[in-house]
């Protein structure tokens, strides 16, 4: 597959800088942790992921905005561009040395998110995606799944809500449970929107997410054929955190089975 100049930057600024995030995976006992919240941490590794990922991306283009997990945001002089960070999604998993967590990095144009890349430093599954380009994992193109019956998916979700509406939250996951396959918590909603592009599972939705946990992920669901909307089935905002992704013809049993 060829890539873009600008996936080129992408693909080679997240694989150089996850080296370290290995290195730290293989000492996670050592890893200084903080408490953002209720079950919210950061590490000392996400802290060092990002510094050293805004400063290869502040090298290679100067001036981009940069939006980050744990940085915050930096204007940029180009206000047509920004980056969006999520140095690990799935910190939790990566404390408890779980070897689900990713690297998520998005590249933000005129207000459209343009490019993705999520990148699984210990498994080497490397997702890719372009605006109107398609998606791949390590090269190979992904395709959403065609699964067209909600009874017979295979549902992801992630605790996201669960801070904000702990009976809402239970409720719909029953229901989940009850009208398909399954449902899977995995812990890092990156790589659920991924794992959704490459037809692993059928349908994902979570609320309580930020811009960074879904910027790059979106775009690989749309580009692998899927559909985004909001929860209630109104159009997707990356900026209230509310989710559910499928194939265009599952979105409408999607939304409804959560409509509570
Ligand atoms: C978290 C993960 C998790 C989701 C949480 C997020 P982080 O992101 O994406 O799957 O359920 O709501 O906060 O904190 O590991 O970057």
């Amino acid at each position: 597959m060829a890539r873009t100049a600008l996936l080129n930057i992408m693909v080679n600024t997240v694989r150089k800088v996850a080296r370290g995030l290995v290195r730290d995976f293989g000492e996670v006992e050592n890893l200084q942790i903080s408490y953002k919240g209720p079950q919210d941490f950061v590490t000392s590794s996400d802290l060092r992921i990002e510094s050293k990922l805004i400063e290869e991306l502040n090298e290679l283009r100067p001036g981009y905005g940069i939006l980050s997990e744990e940085a915050g945001e930096t204007i940029g002089t180009d206000k047509t561009h920004r980056w969006i960070i999520d140095p690990i999604d799935g910190t939790l998993n990566f404390m408890h040395a779980n070897p689900h967590f990713c690297i998520s990095l998005a590249l933000e144009r005129e207000g459209k998110i343009q490019a993705g890349v999520i990148y699984n430093p210990i498994t080497d599954e490397l997702f890719e995606a372009e605006a109107n380009r398609g998606a791949f994992l390590n090269d190979y193109k992904l395709k959403i799944s065609g699964r067209k019956k909600l009874s017979d998916t295979l549902i992801a979700t992630g605790d996201g809500g669960l801070r904000d509406d702990a009976a809402l939250y239970y409720r719909r996951l029953a229901r989940a449970q009850n009208r398909t396959h399954g449902v899977r918590l995995a812990g890092a909603a990156a790589l659920d929107l991924a794992n959704l592009a490459a037809g692993r599972t059928d349908g994902f939705y979570e609320s309580g997410l930020k811009i960074w946990d879904v910027a790059a992920g979106v775009l690989m669901v749309q580009e692998a054929g899927g559909t985004v909307m909001d929860i209630d089935g109104s159009e997707f905002d990356y900026n209230n955190g509310r989710i559910v992704a499928s194939n265009p013809e599952l979105m409408p049993q999607i939304v409804e089975m959560l409509k509570i």
